[in-house]
């Protein structure tokens, strides 16, 4: 099955569909980041440059099927309009006469933006009177919203056959022609690291990773739920008491399949979030009171001697509470390491790994940065995003 490419669709005087992933975080009503924007970016320009009459489409955020202007995609159209340095009409709706009338009204070289898809309950209910509702707007459907394929929804899935060509756009390609390289031949030692909260929202990639991957490195306060299961007291750091058989039998399994895992040895303490600073302490003294909030400067060591030796990184997922200073230190280790490989491909995937590497000051030195955080994790566990399939055929 092929995909077929917005390059190769005739696309001049159509009324093109362009679903987006400007679901980007706002700040006092702005755009606090515009990286999904600027992505999506060449998409836009192509569709303009070539006389197409552009019809952009995206969710932005989870105001639950109804209306909620700190949801609406204002600020995101007036920030598109600047980078594109044209305007950008919005509708004040997803789907209605509002709507109808704007794209009935766009000349060639013009965009609109419908208001964020999910004001409309049918968006994520994938039902088909708002398919059809928006396939009435469009001659070609084009999907470069990487971010969001893992969704099956009205503007992801259900409305794709309803339009007479379909196609992905530049992100959409970049994105799979980068993660697919993951899920193929790599280029060995490949090394995963994964952070992140909960071992019940990553049980799955990790077991996925396991059968790929030589070496996994685990930090985030998921390690604390894997080193409590091997017996290390943990203080009053986050565990999961229900997931404790759950790691023991992951780290069983990889053991037996001879993947290393590797699990902090040291880490940052405090005995609360917001405290001004952290102590490091050993895995094997944990204090009574504290909880772990960052690896430690052994275990950032150690995690980026692998990654060095590593000539394919995936990464996903913060090391501790990086958003705090006393706490960041050990994830923006990890995005030096990451980073200083050139020999590696690597791979960067979540909204906050992505973040740490901006911070760090390094991601023109990653080899892809992932658009999609739950997208990127399914795509590399292998399984099928149905807004990759719907463009299919
Ligand atoms: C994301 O930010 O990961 C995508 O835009 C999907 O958003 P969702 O998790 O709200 O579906």
């Amino acid at each position: 099955m092929t995909i077929r490419s917005v390059e190769d669709i005739p696309i001049e005087g159509k009324r093109v569909f362009l679903r987006v992933d400007f679901n980007v975080p706002l700040a006092a009503g702005d755009v606090a980041d515009d990286s999904r924007i600027r992505a999506a970016l060449p998409t836009v320009l192509h569709c303009v440059e070539r006389g197409a009459r552009v019809v952009l489409a995206s969710h932005l955020g989870r105001p639950k099927g109804k209306p909620a202007p700190e949801f609406s995609l204002e600020p995101v159209a007036a920030r598109l309009a600047e980078l594109l340095g044209q305007d950008v009409k919005l509708a004040d709706e997803p789907a209605g006469d509002g709507a109808r009338k704007l794209v009935a009204d766009l000349r060639e070289g013009q965009v609109a933006m419908l208001e964020n898809l999910r004001f409309e309950p049918g968006e994520e209910k994938n039902d088909e009177h708002f398919a059809r509702a928006l396939a009435s707007y469009a001659d070609v459907y084009i999907n470069d919203a990487f971010g969001a394929a893992h969704r099956a929804h009205a503007s992801t899935v259900g409305m794709v056959p309803l339009v007479p060509e379909k196609g992905a756009g530049f992100l959409m390609r970049k994105e799979l022609d980068f993660l697919s390289l993951l899920l193929g031949d790599v280029t060995r030692p490949y090394v995963a690291v994964l952070g992140g909260a909960k071992v019940s929202d990553k049980i799955e990639v990790l077991e996925a990773l396991s059968e790929r991957v030589n070496t996994l490195l685990i930090g985030g306060a998921m390690a604390n739920t894997f080193l409590a299961a091997k017996g290390k007291g943990v203080g009053r750091s986050k565990v999961e008491d229900d997931k404790l058989g759950t790691a023991r039998g992951f780290l069983k399994r990889a053991a037996d399949k001879g993947v290393v895992v590797r699990l902090p040895v040291d880490v940052v303490t405090a005995d609360s979030l917001d405290a001004e600073e952290g102590e490091r302490a050993s895995v094997d003294s944990i204090p009574d009171g504290e909880m772990a909030l960052d690896i430690g400067a052994d275990t950032a060591r150690e995690f980026s001697a692998d990654i060095a030796e590593a000539r394919t990184v995936f990464w996903n997922g913060p090391m501790g509470v990086f958003e705090r200073q006393p706490f960041a230190a050990g994830t923006l280790a990890i995005a030096q390491a990451v980073a200083g490989n050139r020999l590696a491909t690597t791979v960067i995937g979540g909204g906050d790994s992505v973040s740490a590497a901006s911070q760090a000051g390094v991601i023109d030195k990653i080899s892809h940065v992932s658009t999609g955080g739950g997208a990127s994790l399914e795509y590399i566990q292998g399984l099928t995003l149905p807004g990759v399939a719907a463009l299919e055929g």
